[in-house]
């Protein structure tokens, strides 16, 4: 890691202990690994708002982003679902309850879910693109009274790569939450839709009106629909992205993450609309 270290608080960059505490099997590649940070005092600093990550790491192996999954008003954990795709996230996966991890954070923006209160919220994801989601979900569930209507568009490429499925029915039956589920390719058994998550965000129709729409997921799903929900006629402002580009210090230093005059890292992950037209990078 290239980093100026006069020029950035060292402590920010020291990664502290955790323990698993729990892992959950959501597909044949991604876990939920529920972790207690070891320190007391580690454990009070460590507060975060939904849409903010970590970069969690594996001592010899290397580190990796990973948003926070589980919501603020959950204290007493902290939840990442982790897809295996390489070195660090296949060590990742080889860890069981009551393994070690390291972890530092929690970095980036976060959802402003504050400035959210009393309107309608569309969530629009695509395979482990709901975990960023997830957080604010819980978040706005656990603090229902404070929000409008939920509707949850949500899709993978096959029943069996849906995340968080032991929570769709929790979901379901909460008050004015309505979840739409969609996968790619049906498998034997199958009785819900196929078809893609803009094919479903479109039928579905959200109103615009006093709503915020969150979406995130593979690229080419999210450039579909911010097109759709624009035409649908939600305004700039009212569609929020997070991204998902490399990053490697997580903290604005190394210049890994930038887009434009932007760090995704520090400025971001969580974009609207407005400010993603006006750095107009390849994101
Ligand atoms: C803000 C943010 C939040 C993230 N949240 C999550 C999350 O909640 N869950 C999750 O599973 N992943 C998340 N990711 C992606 C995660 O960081 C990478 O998948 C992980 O670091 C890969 O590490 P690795 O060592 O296992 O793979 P590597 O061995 O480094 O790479 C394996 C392959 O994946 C590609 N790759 C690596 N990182 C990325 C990336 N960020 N985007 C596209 N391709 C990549 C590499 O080019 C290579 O082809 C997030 C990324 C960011 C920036
Ligand atoms: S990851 Fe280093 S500047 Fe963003």
């Amino acid at each position: 890691m290239t980093i100026n270290a006069s020029s950035v608080k060292t402590s920010i960059l020291v990664p502290i202990s955790a323990t698993l505490i729990n892992v959950i099997n959501e597909t044949s590649d991604v876990k939920t690994f529920r972790i207690k940070i070891d320190d007391a005092k580690h454990r009070g600093e460590f507060t975060y708002k939904p849409g903010q990550f970590a970069e969690l790491s594996i001592l010899g192996v290397g580190e990796s982003t990973i948003s926070i999954t589980s919501t603020p008003t959950r204290p007493d954990y902290l939840e990442f679902s982790i897809k295996r795709i390489g070195l660090v996230t296949e060590a990742i996966h080889t860890l069981v309850s009551g393994d070690k991890i390291a972890l530092r954070g929690p970095y980036g923006n976060g959802f402003p879910v504050e400035h959210w209160k009393g309107k309608n919220l569309i969530f629009v994801a695509g395979g482990i693109g709901l975990a960023p989601l997830r957080s604010v979900i819980n978040y706005v569930l656990d603090n229902r009274d404070d929000y409008g209507r939920i509707q949850l568009i949500y899709g993978a490429r096959s029943p069996q790569d849906l995340v968080f499925r032991r929570e769709y029915d929790i979901w379901r039956e909460a008050r004015d939450f309505n979840l739409e589920i969609t996968v790619d390719c049906a498998s034997e058994g199958w009785m819900g839709r196929v078809g893609f998550v803009p094919a479903l965000l479109k039928e579905a129709a959200p109103s615009p009106e006093n709503a915020i729409a969150l979406t995130c997921g593979p690229p080419v799903m999210i450039k579909f629909v911010l097109q759709d929900l624009v035409s649908m006629g939600f305004k700039s402002n009212q569609i929020i992205t997070t991204l998902e580009s490399k990053m490697q210090c997580g903290v604005g230093q190394c210049g890994r993450c930038n887009i434009g005059p932007k760090y995704i890292c520090k400025d971001g992950p969580v974009f609207t609309l407005t400010e993603l037209n006006k750095i107009k990078g390849d994101f």
